[in-house]
Parts: structure tokens; C-alpha cells; sequence
């Protein structure tokens, strides 16, 4: 549950139920258009396992993602995480409340790195962990440890990621999502731009997590990354959560 400084960081099983979650986008500047992207979508997501939203382009993968995120807002439904001294619902989370949660509980790579202008490479890695306070030296060796092993050339470390290669930029991105070790990771197509050298890196990283105990929601259009990673499959269809979309395994989904 919250406390005075912000979140508690040890959540309990399991870490994460949605339950009956809409999302309709109002089109304010196309004469107030009204998209129904999601329809009473449930799962539940449990430590150490990595479950993955499939389905067509523009089927709401994403924007589930930044609801659970909060860049978009919760319009129906709940979304509850569960915590060893007790429960969060999110809908209901006031906003000053998502720093703390984002620091301390929810970690995302997005689809694409939001680049802030003049900021290192190496900076941008470290910053969710100096956002905790931890020791700079220590945590400037973190991030270059995983730019390292994500292959990143050394020169760039230093340099701001705006004029990346796409899988230079998204490199920095995963290594920023995955220094904080948070238990909730949320991860869209973090593998899209990158080689099989560095896809193998990112499926190793993903491991390492489910070992620690975290839960992941992840997006990845690659069939061989998916079959490697997931644990089970929620695909978004007309049947968005069913309650056999969200307890079908992976291996049963593919047949
Ligand atoms: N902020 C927004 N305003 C209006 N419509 C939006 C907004 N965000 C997303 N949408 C619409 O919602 C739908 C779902 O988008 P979303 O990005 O979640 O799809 P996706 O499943 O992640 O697709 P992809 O596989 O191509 O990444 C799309 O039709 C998109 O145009
Ligand atoms: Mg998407």
C-alpha cells in the first residue's frame, strides 16, 4: 500500500488483476468520433511469468499498456495490484501517487525511447536508479554493464541517444527498463529493431527477471521471441477476456 514517501516496492502473489477494463478514445477534433478499443478485458498476472498480448495492429495492445502505466486513463474497469500489506487500485490512484509507483513498482519499455535532449546515453540508463537514491558510481556501472552486454559501442555512451540508430535507441531503452528491477515490467516490442545477437541478449534479460520474480506484460510480433519468452498468451480479439483467452497457455493458444 502507499506509504508517506511514496510506494511499498515488495508486492506479494499475485502482482497484478484487470478486471472488466474498457478504453474508448473520444476524438474530440474529428466532431467528437468515439473508438471502442477495449471491452471488458480481464487477466490475471502472476510473479515470474511473462504473459504476451497478441493480435492484429491496432487491436489496443499498446494502449492496454499505458493504461497500466497511467498515460491513459482507466474509463471502466479495474486495474488492482496486490501487495504484501495490501491492494492498489489504480483507476482510483491519485496522480502524485504514479511517480512513487513508477519509481518503485512499474517499469516499462516503450515502443519507442522518449529522448530528452542532451542527455547521455548512460545518464538516461542510470536515472531510475539515482531516482531511488542509489550511489552514482554505482549506478553508472549498472548502466554500462547492460549497454555492454547489449552490445552498445562504448562511444556512445556518452553521447545523447536523439541521433541513434533505432536499434541504438532501442537498446537504451531496454537497458533503462530493466536496470530498475522493478517486479512489474511492461515491455512493447522491445525486440523489434534489433538484431538476433541482441534479440538473444533481451530474451536473456527477460529470464533473469522471471528468476527474480518478476512479472512481465509483453508485446513481440516475432513468433521466435514470443515462443522463448512467454509463458502464456492473451490474444485481443473479438473476444477480448474471455475467461478462456486469460487462462489459455502458450502452447495451447498456438494449436
Ligand atoms: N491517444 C489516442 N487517441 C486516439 N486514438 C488512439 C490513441 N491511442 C491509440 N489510439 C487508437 O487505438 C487503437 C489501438 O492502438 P494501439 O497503439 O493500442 O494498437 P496496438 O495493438 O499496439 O498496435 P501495433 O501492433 O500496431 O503497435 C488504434 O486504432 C489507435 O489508432
Ligand atoms: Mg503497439
Amino acid at each position: 500500500m502507499l506509504s508517506e514517501t511514496g510506494v511499498s516496492p515488495k508486492p506479494s502473489l499475485p502482482r497484478l488483476t484487470v478486471d472488466g477494463l474498457h478504453k474508448q478514445f473520444l476524438l474530440h477534433g474529428q466532431g467528437g468520433l468515439e473508438i471502442d478499443v477495449m471491452r471488458d478485458l480481464s487477466l490475471t498476472l502472476h510473479a515470474g511469468e511473462c504473459l504476451v498480448l497478441a493480435g492484429r495492429s491496432g487491436i489496443g495492445k499498446s494502449t492496454l499498456l499505458k493504461m497500466l502505466y497511467g498515460d491513459y486513463r482507466i474509463d471502466q474497469g479495474w486495474i488492482r495490484l496486490h501487495f504484501d500489506d495490501g491492494e492498489l487500485d489504480l483507476e482510483t490512484l491519485p496522480a502524485y501517487a504514479w511517480h512513487g509507483l513508477r519509481r518503485d513498482v512499474i517499469g516499462y519499455v516503450s515502443q519507442f525511447l522518449r529522448v530528452v535532449p542532451r542527455v547521455a546515453a548512460v545518464d538516461v540508463v542510470m536515472e531510475p536508479l539515482l531516482a531511488r537514491g542509489a550511489d552514482e558510481n554505482e549506478a553508472r556501472q549498472r548502466a554500462e554493464t547492460l549497454l555492454a552486454r547489449l552490445n552498445l559501442p562504448e562511444r556512445l555512451w556518452r553521447l545523447p541517444p536523439g541521433t541513434f540508430s533505432g536499434g541504438e535507441q532501442q537498446r537504451v531503452n531496454i537497458a533503462r527498463g530493466f536496470i530498475g528491477e522493478h517486479p512489474l515490467l511492461l515491455l512493447d516490442e522491445p525486440t523489434a529493431s534489433l538484431d538476433a545477437a541482441n534479440r538473444d541478449v533481451v530474451i536473456a534479460l527477460i529470464h533473469e527477471a522471471k528468476a527474480r520474480g518478476t512479472a512481465m506484460l509483453g508485446i513481440f510480433h516475432d513468433e521466435d521471441v514470443r515462443e522463448r519468452v512467454a509463458d502464456r498468451l492473451l490474444p485481443l480479439d473479438g473476444s477480448l477476456g474471455s475467461p478462456a483467452a486469460t487462462s489459455q497457455s502458450f502452447r495451447e493458444s498456438l494449436s
